[in-house]
Formats: structure tokens, sequence, C-alpha cells
């Protein structure tokens, strides 16, 4: 039988880590044959509340599950991990410049990082949730100097689940027949939701859908989903954020179908014009555990200017983490 992957969870007694556990234990993260033991990380005054939530976990006597270790220490919670889910992050609270923001997430991503690489497996992958996700990223890679920087990625799968979502709707079909949809940039309302490259059932969706419904419509569906959910539910989205967090390690682990791509924000090795070392989103496929820029796709004047503000604002998320000397 095979040894039980270890899985870091951050921010486990929070809403995404209460939807998300049940779904690792259940198997969904990697595959139905492969154990997984979980490693939870809160702060202190939260962990008796994520061992309420291991509690359940041991009561739902999942098979894959070989158990489950609490931490408030990062160094321990990622001792030997492979996989690793920073969910855990500072929110902006009323008033907050987005320097401050910035900052606070620092004081957490950058402990997170050095802890990573001290100890992390050699294999180990991350995943950044936690917002602003892409420059927390940054912040976590440029302090694991010894793991590959390809192992550093944010998650934008929540926008291109909703992308995909927005366009089944609207055609009229299955999530399943749609192709090449992608989500380009930041993981915020600056974000490119892009369908120059889409079809479905073999056919081009910019084709089929006029501009105007993609510019008025879609876009700021796509972009402002996050919005709509707390208006309506009161909170943030969190099972959704779980299942793309989800989809976003299994793609990972287990590739992308020929012929289809996802979307991911990885580091930028200078593809499209968005700065090497960058953390953006942009189509990828995955092979063999690596996450790889799709290459060579024409990019037209829309998309062009609509790729250019995202990465324009990672810049300077970038920027100021780098005067704060977070990075
Ligand atoms: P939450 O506030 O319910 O839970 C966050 C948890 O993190 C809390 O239990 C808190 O104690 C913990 N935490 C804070 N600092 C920590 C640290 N240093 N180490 C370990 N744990 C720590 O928040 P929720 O709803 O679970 O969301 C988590 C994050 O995910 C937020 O930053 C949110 O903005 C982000 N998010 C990202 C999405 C994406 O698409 N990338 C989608 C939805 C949410």
């Amino acid at each position: 039988t095979q040894a039980p992957v270890n899985v870091t969870v951050t921010g486990a007694a929070g809403q995404i880590g209460y939807a998300l556990l049940f779904r690792i234990a259940s198997g969904q993260l990697l595959g139905q044959d492969v154990p997984v033991k979980l490693r939870l990380l809160e702060i202190p005054q939260a962990v008796k509340a994520a061992e309420g939530t291991a509690m359940e976990l041991e009561d739902g006597a999942f098979p894959l599950l070989a158990g489950t270790d609490i931490f408030d220490d990062p160094k321990q919670a990622f001792e030997g991990t492979n996989i690793a889910l920073l969910v855990g992050a500072r929110p902006r609270s009323k008033g907050m410049e987005r320097g401050d923001l910035l900052e606070a997430n620092g004081g957490i991503f950058k402990p997170q990082g050095e802890a990573i690489n001290a100890g992390a497996a050699d294999d180990i992958k991350v995943l950044v949730v936690g917002n602003p996700a892409n420059t927390n990223a940054l912040i976590a890679r440029s302090h694991a100097p010894d793991v590959p920087a390809e192992r550093f990625t944010a998650m934008t799968r929540l926008d291109h689940n909703r992308a995909l979502a927005q366009l089944a709707k609207k055609l009229g079909v299955p999530v399943t027949e749609l192709r090449k949809v992608a989500i380009w940039g930041n993981h915020s309302a600056t974000q490119y939701p892009s369908v120059q490259h889409a079809e479905f059932g073999g056919k081009s969706i910019a084709d089929a859908v006029d501009q105007a419904w993609l510019e008025n419509d879609f876009i700021p569906t796509v972009a402002k989903r996050g919005a709509a959910i707390i208006e309506a539910r009161g909170l943030s989205s969190a099972a959704s954020a779980a299942s793309a967090a989800v989809d976003h390690v299994y793609t990972w682990v287990n590739g992308t179908p020929a012929g289809d791509w996802t979307s991911a924000a990885v580091a930028s090795d200078g593809s499209y014009g968005v700065p090497e070392g960058l953390i953006s989103s942009f189509p990828v496929t995955a092979e063999n555990g690596r996450y790889k820029i799709v290459q060579g796709l024409e990019i037209d004047d829309f998309s062009r200017a609509r790729i250019d503000a995202s990465v324009a604002e990672l810049v300077e998320e970038r920027d100021t983490v780098q005067k704060l000397g977070l990075i």
C-alpha cells in the first residue's frame, strides 16, 4: 500500500477550510486510491475550533484519511509536507489601505515560505488561496529559494469555473462541451476572463456571442462574482472556493485532458509580455505533475489591453511588497 501524502492546510478552522477538508479526506484532491494525512495550521486562538473540525473528520471514517494533526507553528505544520494549501490570510478591514493589507499578509506568508523552504518534502506543491493570492504567493516563494519557483501557484480556478458556468448558461450547453476558456492576470476585479480561443462543441465561442455581451455582462459578472456572493449570502464564497482548490491540485497532479487547458496563476517565464517571475494567471496545461503556460497563442487587441491592465496591477503589488522589504 502507498504511503500517505502529507497535505498541509492553513486557515483550517475558517470557512473554506471547513468545506475543503472533507473534500480532501474523501479522496477528491489526489484521486480515489491515494491515502492522505492532514496537517492543519491555525493561529493559537483558532486551534480549538480546528480540533472540533478534526473530530468531525474522524467521525467521517474516511477510508483514505490516515490521520489529522493540528499545529500553530508553521515550521512543524510544513515538516515533510507534499502539498500545501495556503488558505489562511489577513482579510481587508474597514479603512485598510492596499499597502497595509499587503504588509499584514507579508507577516503571514514570509514565515510560511521560510518554513516550506526549511522542511517541506522535495516534491512540495504550493497553492495560495488566501488573498491577495498572487502577491501572497510571490512573498512566500521569495522566502523559499531552495524550492523551484514553478511550485508556487495561486488560485484563479474559481474564476475559471465561474467563467465556464456563465458560458454554459448563455450557450445552453453543459460545461463539458466547453474548451479553452482562460483567466489572465490577477485574481482581482481586473482579471481578464477570455473567450478569444474558446470553443463549444468544436465551434468558436467568440463567434457565437456578441462583443457587447462579453464586455458588459460576461467579464464583469465573472470578475465581480465574489462580491455578488457576499451580497447574497452575507459571507464570502467558501464551498465553491474549496471546490476550485481541489480542482487546481487534482489537475496539477493528474493532468489536463488532450485538447483543453485550464487556468492557474503561475510564475511567468516572460510569455505574453508578462514580466518574468510575476505570479499571473495564464491558460495552462498540466502534465507529469507540472503546470505549463500554453505557448504561441495569438492575442488580439482587446485581449492585449485587458491582460496589460491586470498585469500592471500585479506589477504595482509586487513593487509595493518590494518597497516594504517583504520580497
Ligand atoms: P475565514 O476568515 O473564514 O478563515 C481564515 C482562517 O485563517 C481563520 O480561521 C484564521 O484563524 C486563519 N488564519 C489567519 N492567519 C493565519 C495564519 N497566520 N496561519 C494559519 N491560519 C491563519 O476566511 P475564508 O472564507 O476561509 O477565506 C480564506 C481566504 O481565502 C481569504 O483570504 C479569502 O479572501 C480567500 N479567498 C480566495 C479565493 C480565490 O479564488 N483565490 C476565493 C475565496 C476566498
